[in-house]
């Protein structure tokens, strides 16, 4: 087994060697020591390798992703057509209206910075596309009572279902939390509004 045999115990060969050769190197524990230093520091390096490999992926990765950001739009806004201007809801009214649904159900979106970093620059777009679609203020159906009577009942009811805004929504944007007693008072006024114009429907 022994081959040289001319292993010393301060050899520098490696302690594998050292042992096939028959020789305890000394002190033992030393030896075994430096083995399984050596060993962590390899793992350590190639560990450092990977990481580097991902965290470059991860960034490339992102830098990528930030090619898809969908447009921020605002349409331009026809004067008279805005819920506010043709409803004339109370001032205190209209600001909780803009402050908690603006955003989402009219032209004049406040887009936040995050807004323009992918993926949160999706879901923002979303739903500021599915809300837009349901209700815009920003294009009330100013001449058609029946349908903005509608519109303004749905509103109540999701106001008063705690639906909206999204809890998501009022996370993020704490001017956005209704106190129960805001709820309230949006959700009168849309119902008195809703009856008013269900009146002129009735009896033009
Ligand atoms: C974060 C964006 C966002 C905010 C803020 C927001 N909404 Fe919505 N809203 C949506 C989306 C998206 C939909 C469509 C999908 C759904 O119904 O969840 C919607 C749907 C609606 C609907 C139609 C529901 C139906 O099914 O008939 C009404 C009415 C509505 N919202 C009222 C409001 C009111 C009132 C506020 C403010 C108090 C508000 N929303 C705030 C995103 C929002």
């Amino acid at each position: 087994m022994s081959q040289s045999g001319t292993l010393t115990a301060k050899g520098s060969r490696s302690c594998p060697e050292a042992r096939a050769a028959g020789t305890v190197p000394a002190p033992v524990s030393n030896c075994i020591f430096r083995e399984h230093f050596l060993l962590l520091a390899s793992l350590i390096n190639k560990m450092r390798k990977i990481w580097k490999w991902f965290v470059g992926g991860a960034a490339a990765g992102f830098a990528l992703l930030q090619l898809t950001n969908p447009s921020r739009t605002n349409p331009t806004m026809v004067a008279g057509r805005d819920l506010i201007s043709s409803q004339q809801p109370p001032p205190e009214i209209a600001a909780l209206l803009h402050a908690a649904c603006y955003d989402c159900h009219s032209d004049e979106t406040r887009w936040p910075w995050y807004s323009r970093i992918a993926p949160m620059s999706w879901l923002i777009a979303n739903d500021v596309r599915g809300g837009r679609e349901q209700v815009n203020f920003s294009d009330w159906p100013t001449d058609l009572p029946g349908r903005a009577a509608k519109r303004l009942e749905r509103m109540s009811e999701e106001i008063d279902y705690k639906e909206m805004p999204p809890a998501k929504y009022t996370l993020m944007h704490p001017e956005a939390r209704l106190t129960a007693a805001q709820r309230q008072a949006l959700i009168d006024w849309a119902d008195q509004s809703a009856a008013k114009l269900k009146a002129m429907v009735k009896d033009p």
